[in-house]
């Protein structure tokens, strides 16, 4: 793999994807690993990440020497270029002038391997306060910016280069471009990991793990959980069984859409439990936020137990529960670098204790977007692999006070709504996800028809963003914003009013509980 050495920022994630974006394999490192231990990982080349720190900083991590006697390819990005430059024997100086964000950069080296042929001017994200004031030996300076006389540079000979700017974020012109030229062309890998590639071998290693045993999957109507099941069906195939909880808190159409759609594009065998009418009665007049999660996370380990004892019953043991984890969340949970498709005896999701299942947890090695390939691989529809985020409370943490029936159809006809005219207005793939929320427990005078009405409001949520870390609130056409109220007013009987949510996250959640 390619080893993306994490500084501390939380730039390591994204370039880790665009590693992979350009066909290379990657896994994060923190850097407090040891050379000798990363280098038994056998790196096809190492990127050294930007982080908060400053080389001058006491405790401020740095690169081991060693890792440049390796020979391995190495790629320095913001805190690693300086990280770089210094192990190397160049000089970081702190110059009191800190550039952040756009810049721009002069490109110099019209000989050098990774800014050849692009514009002589580039606009790149920047972030820094020390710059690099003098390059190690026998490396060519490419690049500079108005603050930053060597903002790039690079040794084609050792395969050694870095820039100073963030060539992972969109905001970089050509930032993939030179990543990719780093990995392609001074460190000589080759593109060959592909959503096929990881389909074969995740198979594979699902086979050899679970043998004859029987599995068991909790489909959740989310991405994850169906292109984890839909991976090991295709491993082991009818030794998975798969429970979907009807909790009473889904959208419109979407159980249909489990029952139908996804059982005709697997065949996975599944079972629905219908548990609307126990959810909604432990939910009945309770308003507080954290207690109706905590309602709905107990009703559904209740349901999800129960339906597992019946089907270990009928199938003579189940050994595997799948679980649809991601990267990312093996990451931050600081756990191992990915490479393990088990994890044994551990409960996740607040299974109870007694309730133990060995994990399968065949994408913990992915990205959202590589799950989303790996699943239109596995023959998935796009209504299925290309949804938006949908929380497992579902609508019980969409309706601002007390849930109800009623209420539940309420919101759900406005979320229909809104669903299907943004679709209509292809605006699906622009945005992460477009919380609709009623807000039960508020009314707003309106007049429709001849009268007055005493209703209540909806609120739009759109809001792009990367990974839901931080969001923003989308800019939706206003004449689509203009359709969807005029239906949303003219068609669901108790609103009156529909708002836009307009705060960023943070300070604001994505949802509203
Ligand atoms: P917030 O509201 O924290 O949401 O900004 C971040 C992302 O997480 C989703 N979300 C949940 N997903 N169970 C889930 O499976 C939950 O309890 C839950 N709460 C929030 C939310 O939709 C957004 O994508």
């Amino acid at each position: 793999p390619v080893l993306v050495v994490d500084f501390g920022a939380q730039y390591a994630q994204l370039i880790a994807r665009r590693v992979r974006e350009a066909g290379i394999y990657s896994e994060i490192v923190p850097s407090s690993m040891p050379v000798d231990e990363l280098l038994a990982k056998q790196p096809a080349a190492v990127v050294l990440s930007g982080g908060p720190s400053s080389v001058y900083a006491e405790n401020a991590p740095s690169v081991d020497p060693a890792l440049f006697d390796a020979e391995v390819p190495v790629f320095g990005i913001c805190y690693g270029f300086q990280a770089m430059a210094q192990a190397l024997g160049g000089r970081v100086d702190r110059t009191g002038r800190r550039e952040y964000g756009a810049t721009g950069l002069t490109v110099t080296g019209t000989e050098s391997a990774l800014l050849h042929g692009l514009p002589e001017s580039l606009d790149v994200w920047m972030s820094h306060g020390d710059s690099v004031a003098e390059a190690p030996e026998g490396f060519a300076v490419t690049a500079h910016t108005p603050d930053t006389p060597i903002a790039a540079f690079e040794n084609v000979d050792r395969r050694l280069a870095g820039v100073q700017y963030h060539p992972e974020v969109v905001h970089s012109q050509h930032g993939q471009e030179v990543l990719r030229r780093f990995l392609h062309d001074i460190a000589g890998l080759k593109p060959d990991w592909t959503p096929g590639h990881i389909l074969t071998e995740q198979v594979e290693a699902i086979r050899s793990v679970v043998g004859t045993e029987k599995v068991i999957c909790g489909l959740s109507g989310g991405v994850d959980s169906a292109v984890a099941a839909a991976l090991v069906h295709r491993a082991v195939g009818d030794q998975l069984t798969c429970v979907f909880v009807d909790h009473g808190l889904l959208r419109q159409g979407e159980r249909e859409q489990v029952e139908r759609d996804y059982v005709a594009a697997t065949g996975i065998r599944l079972v629905t439990v219908d548990a609307s009418a126990q959810f909604l009665g432990a939910l009945a007049g309770v308003t507080d936020p954290e207690t109706k999660r905590k309602i709905i996370g107990r009703e559904f380990i209740r349901t999800f137990e129960a339906a597992a004892a019946d089907i270990a019953a009928a199938e003579g043991g189940v050994r595997f529960l799948v679980q649809g984890t991601l990267y990312p969340d093996v990451v931050e949970s600081g756990g191992g670098t990915g490479t393990a498709t088990i994890k044994s005896h551990h409960n996740v999701g607040g299974l109870p204790e007694d309730l133990t299942f060995e994990l399968v947890e065949p994408l913990r090695t992915l990205f959202k977007d590589e799950v989303r390939l790996l699943g239109a691989e596995l023959g998935l529809p796009p209504e299925i692999v290309q949804r938006h985020p949908f929380p497992g409370p579902g609508l019980g943490i969409r309706i601002i006070g007390a849930v109800d029936a009623e209420r539940l159809a309420t919101l759900r006809a406005a979320d229909a709504i809104v669903r299907e005219e943004m679709t209509a207005a292809g605006v699906d793939a622009e945005i992460w996800q477009c919380p609709v929320v009623l807000l039960a427990d508020v009314r707003s005078v309106g007049v429709q028809g001849d009268g007055r009405t005493y209703g209540h409001p909806i609120v739009l949520r759109p809001v792009s963003s990367e990974d839901a870390m931080t969001a923003d609130w989308s800019r939706l056409p206003y004449d689509l914003l203009a359709r969807i109220s005029g239906r949303i007013t003219g068609e669901v009987a108790e609103v009156n009013r529909v708002v836009l949510d307009v705060t960023s996250k943070p300070p604001g959640t994505i949802e509203w509980e």
